[in-house]
């Protein structure tokens, strides 16, 4: 069961609230995934290992790259469209999966109306606690009832700790549906449906399929942004899992597979090398040009978009995009 946590008993505003959010199902270790993913070829990583302190704050650096367009596309959507898309969804819960900072989520908590509470739901208590209370400073009529958890693997239990009563807008930004696989994102899709009642919302940041040298642009920055919190993964093995790749031994390249719609970010042996994983109690044996695939960041067109959607029971209502070449969007959707 959901329980309070104890950093809300010292907590003097009673309209900040923290529950912690026990997951349902158990995610497998990084032994595990690199197990599974890095002994053979095709060698791969899930994404999730980019973000460890270093990495999120690489990322961050991202969305301050020239080339790096969906933050900023992001942002400039909701604060054109933020009054649409609350008087849309008539909602008086906005629950956000993968709330972060919740610093683009401001543009549309300025515009929500009083007693409409804000439940933003993420891994990190502390990033979650510094960011209500900011937040709290800020809008002082918005509650703030933080989650914390991991959203891919709680939401049964989300369902269980908000209200009952009155319509949901869940957000659900950044594109980062777009890091799922097809069938994780099905998965995500459907642990939604006990969260989506008749009448609730949910409100999807994707960015859009489009010509392949905007999209490489953005995911190979010329300042090498993107090549450093790539490149970064390899010391997270290296700390957490006793192996011994050698960073300078790897480039970074992200392609564009335009027939399956999606960037990857590869890592690329320079020469052929052994790498030690002490923790599984073996080695790698990379051949020069082998490639590590650590991040999928699949892209949409309105076809692809409406199928993710219909996975959730959920209906395509309004659809805001960005301008090319830089095209993204923000879907609202309804249960239908
Ligand atoms: C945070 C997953 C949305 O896929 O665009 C940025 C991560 N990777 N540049 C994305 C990322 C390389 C980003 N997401």
């Amino acid at each position: 069961m959901p329980r309070v946590s104890a950093l809300e008993a010292d907590n003097s505003d009673p309209c900040l609230q923290v529950t912690q959010i026990p997951a349902s199902v158990t995610a497998p270790s990084l032994a595990e995934d690199a197990q599974a993913g890095l002994l053979t070829a095709p060698r791969s990583l899930p994404p999730k290992y980019l973000y460890d302190a270093v990495g999120a704050q690489l990322f961050e650096d991202i969305t301050q790259t020239p080339e790096y367009y969906p933050t900023r596309s992001e942002l400039a959507l909701l604060e054109a469209h933020g009054d649409d898309i609350l008087a849309a969804s008539g909602a008086s819960q906005i629950i956000e999966l993968g709330s972060g900072s919740s610093r683009k989520t401001r543009a549309l908590l300025a515009k929500a109306a009083a007693g409409t509470a804000y439940w933003p739901f993420d891994v990190s208590e502390q990033m979650l606690v510094d960011s209500a209370r900011e937040l709290r400073a800020d809008f002082p009529q918005i509650p703030v009832h933080a989650l914390v958890g991991d959203y891919t693997a709680g939401l049964a239990g989300v369902a269980q700790v908000l209200p009952a009563s009155g319509r949901r807008l869940v957000l659900f930004l950044g594109g980062t549906m777009g890091n799922f696989e097809p069938a994780e994102a099905a998965a995500f899709m459907q642990a939604l449906r006990p969260v989506l009642r008749p009448g609730d919302s949910l409100l999807l940041g994707v960015d859009r399929h489009k010509d392949s040298a905007v999209l490489e642009a953005a995911y190979n920055d010329a300042a090498g942004v993107t090549a450093a919190f790539n490149l970064n993964v390899l010391r997270v093995l290296n700390r957490e899992l006793d192996a011994n790749f050698d960073v300078a031994a790897f480039t970074h390249r992200s392609v564009y597979d335009a027939e399956a719609m999606q960037i990857e970010m590869h890592l690329i042996a320079k020469q052929a090398q052994v790498v030690r994983l002490g923790e599984l109690d073996t080695h790698i044996d990379l051949a020069a040009g082998e490639v590590i695939r650590t991040e999928v960041s699949r892209k949409f067109d309105q076809p692809r978009l409406e199928a993710l959607l219909a996975e959730a029971g959920l209906g395509l209502q309004q659809l805001w995009t960005t301008p090319e070449p830089h095209a993204y969007s923000l879907a609202l959707a309804q249960v239908i």
